[in-house]
């Protein structure tokens, strides 16, 4: 199918080859992700589970895509799909439903499901917390509690004694500073506070866990590769001049330097989950605290009311976020999430084409020497997506809740291309 190229692309050809292949590295790493929780379904000793019970999300997961038993499906179009990576992660809950015991079930059958990833030679890139917890660790401890280190470490060490040959690329956390947000002070996210104190104990907690687990993993497994993921949309601010600017460098500092800075040494590579363009504004009719809507006594973000999660679809701002962090961490990358809500799914188009655009820009920022490993689309199907519940579809694979069926969408078939012959086809 013919690619238009992205707006900003005339101001940039110059450096790109005039072929209308761009080619990837070898042995790039081309996949798609998901997580446990927003898949396996019925995951009931899960802190998400009782928020999804109070009425805090729109809908409660249940069964969800039920990949914890069809997970066999699914590999078998991931392999369709030409992947040479997945990357999902473990339910913290199943794995230590109560305090200090673990299930051996549990174990097995992530074993399986790696073991199966394996044998059709997929690299698994694993996340170990990805947002939830058990319920016993949120009602007795929660991040903020200094407990919460020598707790979370132990379920690190179980789960690369157990299953570390399994993994090839560890993430400890993934995106902490969203759901460290969202819960100690934004209040929307289990555990519910708007507690500064308690948010900054626990973002040094989770500093503190960061660093064990990256030599716990080290020590047991030394060629495994260990880092985070960081939620790095690119910001751009307007208006107010220099004040505005201000506010950007703030937040800026807030999602990504923060924790950052803590961390610095400790990582192999750095995960990258790039969306959107976040374009802050200041509303005088808006000055209350609402984060469930990014508005922050005042200070909001612009929307784009054709996208079902309002983002901005901005391109070019890969390209500026890559570079940045490139700079800033001096490490290799891999593109851990990239994808765009349809609501529907019917606007399956738009979704083809802002994988292709973000690809452009991807490879721009490698023809000018950024490492960058690999590349993973969120998502892989459609699934739970926290406070929206099942209405924003991110997947190549649209998924029939009230059957289970699995369907690719032409999305599917068109990043298929790309994996395969690990290139991306442009018009001149
Ligand atoms: C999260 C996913 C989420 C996706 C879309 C990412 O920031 O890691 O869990 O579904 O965004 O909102």
């Amino acid at each position: 199918m013919s690619f238009e190229k992205p707006e900003q692309f005339s101001e940039l050809t110059a450096n790109i080859a005039r072929d209308n292949v761009l080619k990837f590295p070898k042995n790039f790493l081309w996949g798609a992700a998901t997580s446990a929780y927003q898949v396996e379904g019925n995951n009931s000793n899960s802190d998400w589970w009782e928020w999804e019970k109070q009425g805090k999300a729109d809908n409660e997961s249940g069964i969800a895509c039920d990949y914890w038993r069809l997970y066999k499906k699914d590999h078998d179009l991931l392999q369709e799909l030409g992947a040479s990576v997945f990357r999902s992660s473990i339910e913290w809950s199943r794995i230590e439903p109560e305090e200090g015991v673990f299930s051996a079930e549990a174990i097995r059958h992530y074993r399986e499901i790696f073991e199966d990833l394996k044998k059709r030679n997929m690299k698994t890139q694993i996340t170990l917390w990805w947002w939830t917890s058990p319920i016993w660790f949120q009602k007795k401890y929660g991040f903020h509690k200094h407990a919460s280190v020598s707790i979370f470490c132990r379920y690190v060490k179980k789960i690369t004694e157990e299953l570390g040959n399994l993994i090839d690329i560890f993430t400890v956390f993934n995106e902490p500073m969203v759901p460290l947000g969202q819960g100690f002070l934004g209040g929307v996210f289990p555990p519910g506070y708007k507690n500064p104190l308690k948010f900054l104990r626990a973002v040094n907690n989770i500093a503190k866990i960061y660093k064990e687990s990256y030599k716990i993993i080290h020590k047991i497994r030394p060629e495994a590769q260990v880092g985070i993921t960081y939620l790095y949309n690119w910001y751009e601010s307007e208006g107010f001049g220099f004040f505005i600017k201000l506010i950007n460098k703030i937040s800026q500092w807030f999602r990504i330097d923060l924790l950052g800075n803590k961390i610095k040494g400790s990582q192999d590579y750095i995960g990258v989950d790039y969306y959107r363009l976040g374009k802050i504004k200041f509303d005088w009719k808006n000055i209350r605290m609402d984060s469930r809507n990014q508005t922050y006594l005042g200070f909001t973000i612009e929307e784009d009311k054709d996208n079902p999660m309002k983002w901005i679809t901005y391109p070019k701002g890969i390209y500026s976020v890559l570079k940045e962090a490139s700079a800033k961490f001096k490490l290799p990358i891999y593109i851990t999430e990239n994808g765009r809500p349809t609501e529907a799914g019917l606007e399956d188009e738009n979704r083809v084409k802002f994988i292709k655009d973000h690809l452009f820009f991807v490879h721009k920022a490698i023809s000018e020497g950024v490492e960058i490993r690999g590349y993973n689309v969120w998502s892989l199907m459609d699934n739970l997506e926290w406070l929206y519940g099942y209405k924003p579809k991110f997947g190549l694979i649209e998924v029939d809740y009230k059957t289970l069926e699995r369907k690719p969408r032409k999305s599917f078939y068109e990043y298929a291309k790309i994996c395969k012959s690990n290139g991306l086809e442009i018009d001149e």
